[in-house]
């Protein structure tokens, strides 16, 4: 991992969705350099103007294919549907070596977005673990916030919580959750990632029960130095 006091370069694999498109915004309105990463490249340069036109032409944000922007970029971001896990860590995988993985994907599959529903692995982060293989680093992050939240510049209230395979890995982690201006906390080792990613459903349900969208969490009882 990089130590460089230089802004990192970031790839959003699925940016051209809800929830990477967000976090793109966030990210690129503070300086990174963002990588819009699709299956389709024209469809990555068209959300990819569309965050630049937002931002006034002060950002640095490019659409590419998924295997370019990953090669491309210092950290990697991956924000398809569950459905697509898989498949979209395959085709970058050789090209993730050396590089920290973020996984935000939740693995439900709709229409059963109410329950939760946990893949063999654990979690759809630590499947990303398996399918990286060894030596990989893999965090996960984002699962609680909904893209409502992102692709605005209002502050958001919820918490980020970060799980990942290493300290280095939740810490570079937690440095763009606050980049993204948002409170991140440290959740602990990988496997813990099953219980954030299965909260996603349970939040999904008090939004429905209570006719919210964007229902988040929040870490009390403790100061924050
Ligand atoms: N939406 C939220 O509020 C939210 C909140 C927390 C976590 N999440 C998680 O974040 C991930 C992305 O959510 P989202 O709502 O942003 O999803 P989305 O908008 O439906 O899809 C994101 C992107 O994934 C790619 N994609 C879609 N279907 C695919 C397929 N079958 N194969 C390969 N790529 C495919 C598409 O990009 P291209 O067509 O450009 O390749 C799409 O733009 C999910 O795992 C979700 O559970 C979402």
């Amino acid at each position: 991992m990089n130590d460089s006091p230089l802004l990192l370069s970031i790839a959003v694999l699925g940016g051209t969705g809800r929830e990477g498109k967000g976090l793109a915004y966030r990210w690129a309105k503070v300086g990174y350099h963002v990588f819009i990463g699709s299956r389709s490249p024209d469809k990555a340069k068209a959300a990819a103007q569309e965050l630049w036109k937002m931002l006034a032409g002060n950002a640095l944000v490019e659409g590419l294919s998924n295997q370019e922007a990953a090669q491309k970029a210092d950290i990697v971001v991956l924000t398809v549907p569950y459905a697509a896990h898989r498949e979209t860590l395959e085709s970058v995988k050789d090209l993730l070596k050396g590089k920290l993985l973020i996984d935000v994907t939740v693995p439900i599959t709709p229409p059963k977005v109410t329950k939760v529903q946990m893949p063999p692995a654990g979690s759809a982060a630590q499947e990303a673990k398996q399918i990286l293989g060894e030596g990989s680093e893999v965090a996960a992050a984002f699962q609680n916030i909904s893209h409502e939240h992102l692709l605005q510049d209002q502050d958001v209230d919820c918490d980020v919580l970060v799980t990942g395979t290493s300290k280095d890995a939740r810490n570079e982690t937690l440095k763009l959750v606050s980049a993204a201006g948002l409170t991140g906390w440290d959740a602990g080792p990988i496997e813990n990632s099953v219980i954030l990613e299965g909260l996603t459903s349970v939040l999904i349900n008090i939004n429905k029960q209570y006719g919210s969208t964007h229902a988040g969490i929040k870490i009390t009882g403790v100061n924050k130095t």
